[in-house]
């Protein structure tokens, strides 16, 4: 299967900046690996206009009413959007989200046909604590609770170790891959058609000189990338064509 390779740009790069990094990006990307874009929701449209997939960081639970301030992922896939990032331990250390809140958002915007990328990882408090992989089961049957196998085929699981994001610290392909084959077997346990063929995507420091041997393990299915995304040259290293 292709490695997918997903820039989660957070609230970096103007709209310049946004057409810059594009441009540079489609001159030299060959396909070889699926590479998708979440810059700002504001600048979506330039990244649709490209023709990469593009995505948002979050989308509301509702899908249009008298929600001031939300996004609706019906409105976004009208938009030509195709992804939404969900769960990211950013929002849920700063935004209150938890597994069991983010649900809602994750059926609904399955329901409404974009492919779903749900975050899950431990704190290093967790890790030490020997708790990661329990944690991983539980985030994962909390946060897909309820989803049916109709519309799982859109989504993709991103492994996130809270203690590996933007701090350069990486976990080790083994560590990583440990993780990875653990929420296979979840998967396959919860979804028996679909739990094979997952994409499981590892993410936290993912960098140009630590990407081969984390893409080599197994059950790694590419990575949703921070820091290394917000350079072409860098994005196009993980995407294999540099
Ligand atoms: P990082 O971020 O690559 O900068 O560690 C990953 C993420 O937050 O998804």
């Amino acid at each position: 299967m292709k490695k997918l390779v997903v820039a989660n740009w957070k609230m970096n790069k103007n709209g310049k900046e946004c057409l810059q990094f594009l441009q540079e990006f489609k001159a030299k990307y060959t396909n070889q690996a699926d590479a998708w874009i979440a810059p700002q929701s504001l600048y979506v449209k330039l990244v649709v206009d490209s023709g990469i997939k593009a995505g948002i960081q979050n989308c509301s639970e509702f899908i249009h009413g008298a929600y001031t301030g939300e996004i609706s992922s019906r409105t976004f896939k009208e938009m030509g959007g195709e992804f939404v990032i969900l769960g990211h331990s950013e929002r849920r250390q700063y935004f209150s989200e938890t597994s069991k809140s983010l649900n809602a958002k994750v059926k609904t915007a399955l329901a409404e046909g974009l492919k779903v990328i749900y975050c899950i990882g431990e704190t290093l408090l967790e890790r030490e604590a020997n708790q990661t992989l329990s944690l991983m089961t539980d985030q994962l049957h909390q946060g897909l609770n309820d989803i049916t196998t109709a519309n799982v085929e859109n989504l993709v699981i991103a492994y996130e170790p809270v203690w590996a994001i933007g701090t350069g610290k990486v976990a080790t392909p083994a560590q990583a891959q440990e993780v990875h084959a653990h929420i296979r077997t979840v998967m396959k346990t919860k979804f028996p058609a679909f739990g094979e063929k997952v994409r499981i995507l590892y993410g936290g420091s993912v960098k140009p000189d630590n990407v081969k041997e984390l893409f080599g393990q197994k059950d790694i299915d590419g990575g949703l990338v921070g820091g290394a995304s917000l350079k072409a040259n860098d994005f196009l290293a993980l995407c294999g064509d540099i």
